[in-house]
């Protein structure tokens, strides 16, 4: 119901915006004025000359609505965003000092599944020294969040650090305390930062929720719920409803820039794009010179190559996989085989409950007919029985759910889509059901179609740990190689992201209303969140570390085994390749001593940049001051002191030149080691490298050449490796080998 309901809203938005008027709302960058005027420009002096480029009659008496602008920017972009016709764009774009507008796009949340809920221990034991991210603030760019939730109590939480300037807004006020310093609201129809969708609920508390004991529900497993930093204090900064606009993230980011936040998590986003406009990238970009880091959702595009969004080199692009718990339920046929699922709703029903089952394809015009759409299953033929429907379509999961049970429905057995491989999504239901893989799900079919009395039992079974595949990477996660830069290996990591548990804004538990709602969701959106409480573990124990150095900590440290010592798995059950885990899953333990680091100097972002090929003024309205290319020396994207490589490599070779910082101990000796991608040799210079004191830098030049022998084209993987007694540094190494020409 809930969900149909959110589907109309959003298209009666868009028609009604259509009606009322032809304006849009542009993201609009201009030059710097310093070009005009020689001192540093005050935001008095921005927003004069950004008024200065809008439209200054009043001459549309057709529409209703006049011209107006929205946000002016001073952090993230020389620019604004500003309701406008595309006239108005034309004209403006004669003024001197207009760069570029574009209409804004409409970003998305980075969950998959629709809203589920429930119970349960976060799993998280493991993750942590004695470090709780104290005196680190996590700024969330989501849906708001639910203030008296009992994972934003501030018991046992300091005051904020004095740096800090945010607040709360107005009508949010005593709802803030030490673990929740700052709440925003940028959604022009919004009126508080509180959480209606219950996304930014859920990322806040995986993030840095506080410890709550005895989450459950159904009666299922009981245990502590507790975010990632539980020390860390949270800021929201709402630029979601149930979607994200361009120019109220860059808003949002804008403002938390000023007011002091040190890690900034964004669970959303839209296709990739050049950097120079996406919103993501440039608010980044000016946060990373700012000392913040910035940690965002892979998307939710795969298994298909090349899906991932947020992939600029300042960004930590995280993928998501799955943990080591299941929420498991069985489904039996008449002929005694059994089919593992999963659920998170698990009613108690009668073990020995054989009901029919029935597959409503067999006897419907078209297969679509399994979607369950609503009032697609009006008839009494389902009353008392077991319904088989397909993942997919329009229809949310619990949607589905509901037409079976209006139909009279006792069951339902939902069949993945054969992309999703062996993933298997726990979700809420409104009537017993499981999620079963699509192979699965085919031989039920066939046991439907060779019998005429089929049967089937669901069970459930409800919370088990310990999948030693685990972790395996999510279906849904996006894959590289990134569009917008191919030379940077994306994802850079990745994280838990199925069959997260965490707050709710609400009870669904239709049994028990508690305030401590918790809810299981699917996402890289719930990756991110992780990722951004390990960066702020980081943070709070290595002040002085830039946002780079962390990200390189995090990549060098990252397991790229599982539970049970072998190479970490996909959906389809095998090895994962480079483009689906980065540099691996995150080891949070290691990661805040990692021996080595691959620092990156704001400035160092330049040379890449314009060797990206970008105009001036292109790279100018990242870096957010005039650029001339020509005088500043260009580099391969290869080249920048990235953690990772991503190289396309035909006949000639390629070197590129690293620097590595000892954050270890001070006299130390690492040697290489190199695992060289089939067809490729890899060269390291020097072999050793030995430190004599913290801090240092020492180089190193690798160099990449075809082997004369090989042949072949495709993706080829392998990594080289920094180690000495103590630490070992790993990259990983992707070559994409082009085509030659064979004898
Ligand atoms: C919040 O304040 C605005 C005006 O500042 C008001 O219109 C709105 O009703 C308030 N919302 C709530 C939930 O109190
Ligand atoms: C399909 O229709 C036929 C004839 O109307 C009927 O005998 C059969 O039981 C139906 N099968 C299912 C699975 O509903
Ligand atoms: C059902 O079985 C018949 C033959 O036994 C076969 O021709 C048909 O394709 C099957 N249908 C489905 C949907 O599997
Ligand atoms: C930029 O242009 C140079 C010269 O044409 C070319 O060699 C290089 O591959 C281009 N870089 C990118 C990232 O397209």
């Amino acid at each position: 119901m809930k969900i149909f309901f959110v589907i109309f809203a959003i298209l009666a938005c868009f028609s009604c915006h259509s009606m009322q008027s032809d304006l849009e709302t542009y993201i609009v960058q201009v030059e710097s004025p310093e070009s005009q005027i020689s001192t540093q420009p005050s935001r008095m002096d921005l927003e004069s000359w950004y008024k200065s480029f809008m439209p200054k009659t009043i001459e549309t008496a057709s529409s209703d609505e006049k011209p107006q602008l929205i946000y002016s920017y001073h952090n993230v972009i020389i620019g604004f965003a500003a309701r406008l016709s595309a006239k108005q764009v034309k004209e403006m774009e004669k003024k001197p000092g207009f760069i570029f507008a574009w209409p804004q796009r409409i970003l998305s949340l980075h969950t998959t599944h629709s809203p589920s809920f429930l119970e349960l221990q976060q799993n998280v034991g493991l993750w942590r020294d004695d470090n709780y991210g104290e005196g680190v603030i996590i700024g969330l760019f989501d849906t708001g969040i639910t203030p008296d939730h009992p994972s934003f109590s501030d018991e046992g939480m300091p005051p904020p650090p004095a740096k800090w300037k945010g607040k709360c807004d107005s009508n949010f006020t005593g709802k803030c305390n030490n673990k929740l310093i700052g709440a925003k609201t940028y959604p022009l129809n919004s009126e508080s930062p509180k959480d209606e969708a219950g996304h930014g609920t859920h990322t806040s508390s995986t993030a840095a929720g506080n410890f709550v004991k005895g989450a459950n529900v159904y009666g299922n497993a009981k245990g502590t719920a507790v975010g990632i930093a539980p020390l860390a204090h949270l800021a929201m900064y709402k630029v979601c409803d149930n979607d994200c606009l361009e120019s109220a993230i860059l808003a949002g980011m804008d403002e938390a820039i000023d007011d002091g936040v040190d890690i900034m998590s964004l669970s959303l986003g839209g296709g990739s794009r050049p950097f120079y406009y996406d919103v993501i990238a440039l608010g980044a970009y000016s946060a990373a010179k700012r000392g913040i880091l910035v940690s965002c959702s892979a998307g939710n595009g795969g298994p298909s190559q090349s899906t991932i969004s947020n992939e600029a080199p300042w960004i930590l692009t995280v993928g998501a996989s799955t943990i080591d718990r299941e929420l498991k339920a069985t489904v039996m046929l008449g002929n005694q085989k059994l089919f593992e699922g999963e659920s998170v709703f698990s009613p108690k029903v009668p073990d020995s409950s054989f009901y029919p089952l029935i597959d409503p394809s067999l006897n419907a015009t078209h297969i679509g007919s399994r979607f369950r759409e609503p009032g697609t299953l009006s008839d009494p033929k389902f009353k008392d029985k077991i319904v088989v429907c397909m993942a997919g379509g329009y229809v949310s999961t619990i949607g589905k759910g509901q037409v079976v049970k209006d139909a009279g429905g006792v069951g339902m057995i939902l069949v993945s889509i054969p992309e999703y491989g062996f993933s298997k999504f726990a979700d809420p239901h409104v009537l017993p059901a499981l999620y079963i893989t699509f192979n699965d799900g085919m031989e039920i079919l066939q046991y439907i179609n060779s019998t005429s009395e089929p049967t089937a039992r669901i069970s459930f079974h409800g919370t088990i740990i310990g999948d030693k595949e685990a972790p395996v990477v999510a279906a849904f996660s996006s894959r590289g190689p990134s569009y917008a830069s191919p030379g940077i290996l994306k994802p850079d990591i990745i994280g838990p992201g199925n069959n997260i548990l965490a707050a709710w804004h609400t009870s669904v538990d239709y049994e028990k209303h508690t305030k401590s709602a918790f809810n299981i969701i699917q996402g890289t959106s719930m990756s991110c969140s992780h990722l951004s409480g390990v960066a702020a573990l980081l943070k709070s124990s290595h002040r002085n570390w830039s946002p780079s150095a962390i990200k390189s900590a995090i990549m060098t440290t990252a397991n790229t085994l599982n539970l049970a010592n072998v190479p970490i798995l996909d959906e389809r059950l095998l090895p994962a390749d480079i483009f689906a885990i980065g540099a691996g899953h995150v080891n949070p333990l290691r990661a805040n001593d990692p021996g080595l680091i691959y620092d990156i100097p704001i400035e160092d972002y330049l040379p890449y940049l314009c060797g990206l090929n970008y105009t001036n003024q292109q790279v100018g309205s990242i870096v957010k001051h005039k650029v001339d290319c020509n005088k500043v020396k260009h580099i391969p994207e290869a080249q920048l002191n990235y953690p990772s490589f991503s190289i396309t490599l035909g006949d000639i070779s390629q070197t590129y030149t690293r620097t590595v910082t000892n954050v270890g101990e001070a006299k130390s000796s690492y040697t290489v080691e190199i695992d060289s991608p089939p067809g490729v040799t890899v060269n390291v210079k020097p072999s050793t490298l030995k430190f004599s004191k913290l801090d240092q830098k020492l180089k190193y030049q690798v160099t990449f050449t075809r082997r004369d022998d090989s042949t072949s084209s495709g993706i080829a993987q392998g990594f080289l490796k920094w180690s000495c007694k103590k630490y070992s540094v790993r990259s990983p190494i992707a070559v994409v080998l082009q085509p030659t020409i064979g004898f």
